[in-house]
């Protein structure tokens, strides 16, 4: 009996010790922390395989599935938890637990299933695929003669009527250990979603109501309005051939309002409340945002600005300009010397009084360094060579002095104003702005204390009248100079290129309001 006894016990350690290696093996090249693991409670099995996975630096926990085990338990968020699940065990909670660990988002790429079963059949019917997608990684393990052969499950979406997609992914052999055939990685393999639907929601604010959205997004001809969404378009169309999904395309009037009761409507509002599967228009990335969807990346460089010409600069002393204060003193101090010198040499030419000798001397340099020609010629040698001298200085002096004036003349530098909007309120200039969404918004919200000064300072001292103008009248406007007009660039510069001369185009100045920002692409959360 106890020989019996001993031989029974004998054959379940070496059955079970086969099981703990293969759990091992395949756990082993994955980069998991954690180790979570559902069995039937066996212990001494259990003790094994969690020693072995200390032994790895794993560390494992292996809990009863009871009736009130906490689903939040098994939360992460910095590393990845692998799960394992024994079906073969008798136990009425892993219905539960299936549906809870769908509801708690446990089918992400932070959890690695491996679940232990029978047979395929007898699995499949007990998952809760509700809340897989292409990033699941669930593997169903099924025994085979001395080994287990491996299936990689998941589903893309089954919320867009998706169906669970079981691959064999390879098989494990006792002597021979781990061999995955899938070697591809597990995006690669997914990437083709077989035309399922997916709602993508642009925002359209100009389409006519008889124009079929899809041909008015394809519609270039009036490219200053509907921008964003007519960039995106073609975007998300290269996306679906890549992905082989389908859109279902559908619009509203705006980027994200806020209801009186707060409740977001618009594009934003209609991805939190599950009316879309992505943004067709790139919306902004901003901390009251996130809870309404989950950002995948930037996709459109989002800026607007004051445009207006710069008026060339005036200059108050362009006389003076050409040379440095020292090379004017150096000048000066040159000029009394030589007016110096000139008068003694002239005390050799026989002149009647010393005043009229200092008088002569200092008139002809005078005369002679502004080019004006002198009315006395020294007859001596010691007079002609200063004479000369004095000459040869003036023709120095004069041609660079001019020289620099006409180039002063020719290259009048423009009057820029930094990108400054407090300098804009400040300066002279007339204001006004496009009526667009944006603009408003960020004058209500915004702290910046450059945006408050504009406001202070011009903005809310005009008349609701004067303060917007269409695009192309306010662009015009810009034209005549002494005018600033706020408007998108990607709007207006299509526009300036037809309106604005080079000339004007060389003069145009930018002060931005919205410094350039990335606009991004949503997803609905959750899904
Ligand atoms: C261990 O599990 C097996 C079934 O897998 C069972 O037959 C056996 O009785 C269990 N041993 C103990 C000590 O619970
Ligand atoms: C699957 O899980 C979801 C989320 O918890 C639940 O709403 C749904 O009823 C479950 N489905 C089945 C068939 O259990
Ligand atoms: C792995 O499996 C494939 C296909 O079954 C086979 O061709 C290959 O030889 C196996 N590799 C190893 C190392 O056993
Ligand atoms: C199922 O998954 C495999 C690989 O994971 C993939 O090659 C195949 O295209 C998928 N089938 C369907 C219908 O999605
Ligand atoms: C895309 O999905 C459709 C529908 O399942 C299928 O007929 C087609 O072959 C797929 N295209 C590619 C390139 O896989
Ligand atoms: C389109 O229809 C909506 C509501 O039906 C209306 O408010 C809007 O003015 C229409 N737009 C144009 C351009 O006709
Ligand atoms: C471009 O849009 C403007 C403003 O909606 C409209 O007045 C104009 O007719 C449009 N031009 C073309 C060619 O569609
Ligand atoms: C908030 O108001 C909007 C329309 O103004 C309405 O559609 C929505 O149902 C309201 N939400 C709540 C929670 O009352």
């Amino acid at each position: 009996m106890l020989l019996k006894c001993l031989l029974v016990l004998k054959l379940i350690t070496i059955c079970l010790s086969y099981e703990n290696e293969f759990i091992v093996d395949y756990y082993k090249h994955k980069e998991i922390s954690r180790i979570v693991g559902f069995f039937c409670g066996n212990t001494t099995r259990m003790f094994k395989l969690i020693n072995k996975f200390n032994n790895l630096e794993i560390s494992a926990a292996m809990p009863l599935l009871t009736m009130d085990f906490n689903v939040e338990k098994l939360k992460t968020s910095y590393w990845k938890i692998g799960i394992i699940l024994d079906l073969r065990c008798q136990n009425k909670n892993f219905a539960g637990f299936m549906s809870e660990t769908a509801g708690h988002y446990t089918y992400t790429n932070l959890y690695n299933w491996l679940i232990l079963g029978e047979s395929l059949d007898s699995v499949l019917p007990r998952l809760n695929d509700s809340t897989y997608s292409v990033v699941t990684d669930l593997v169903i393990a099924t025994p085979i003669l001395d080994g287990y052969v491996l299936h990689d499950v998941y589903n893309p979406s089954k919320y867009h009527g998706g169906s669970l997609n079981v691959t064999e992914l390879g098989d494990w052999h006792r002597s021979s250990g781990l061999n995955i055939t899938l070697t591809h990685s597990k995006f690669n393999r997914r990437a083709n979603y077989h035309g399922m639907i997916l709602r993508v929601l642009t925002v359209t604010q100009f389409k006519p109501n008889n124009t079929r959205l899809e041909d008015y997004l394809e519609d270039y001809s009036n490219k200053s309005i509907d921008l964003m969404s007519k960039f995106v378009y073609p975007l998300m169309q290269h996306l679906c051939d890549i992905f082989n999904f389908t859109m279902d395309l559908s619009t509203d009037f705006y980027w994200d309002e806020i209801a009186e009761n707060g409740s977001h409507t618009g594009m934003m509002g209609m991805l939190n409340r599950g009316f879309a599967d992505i943004t067709g228009s790139p919306g902004a990335i901003n901390q009251k945002r996130f809870p309404l969807g989950e950002l995948v990346m930037p996709i459109w460089n989002f800026r607007t600005c004051f445009f207006f010409l710069s008026s060339p600069l005036r200059s108050t002393n362009e006389l003076l300009q050409p040379f440095s204060t020292g090379s004017w003193y150096a000048t000066g101090a040159l000029t009394i010397l030589i007016a110096l010198i000139l008068s003694i040499s002239l005390a050799f030419e026989k002149i009647d009084h010393w005043i009229r000798q200092y008088g002569i001397a200092l008139f002809s340099t005078i005369c002679i360094l502004c080019q004006q020609g002198s009315s006395v010629i020294p007859n001596f040698l010691t007079g002609r060579l200063v004479f000369l001298q004095l000459l040869f200085f003036s023709l120095l002096i004069f041609n660079y002095y001019s020289a620099c004036i006409v180039s002063v003349r020719l290259n009048q530098p423009l009057d820029k104003i930094n990108d400054s909007l407090n300098e804009l309120a400040e300066s002279n200039m007339d204001i006004a702005a496009e009526r667009i969404v944006y603009y408003d918004y960020l004058l209500e919200t915004s702290t910046d204390w450059e945006v408050q000064m504009l406001k202070e300072k011009r903005w809310s001292k005009m008349s609701d009248a004067k303060k917007y103008l269409p695009l192309e009248e306010g662009l015009k406007r810009i034209t005549r100079g002494g005018f600033a007009y706020h408007c998108d660039p990607n709007r207006g510069y299509p526009l300036m290129e037809k309106l604005f001369t080079s000339e004007m185009i060389c003069r145009l100045s930018e002060v931005h309001l919205y410094h350039p920002q990335g606009l991004g692409a949503w997803i609905s959360k959750d899904q």
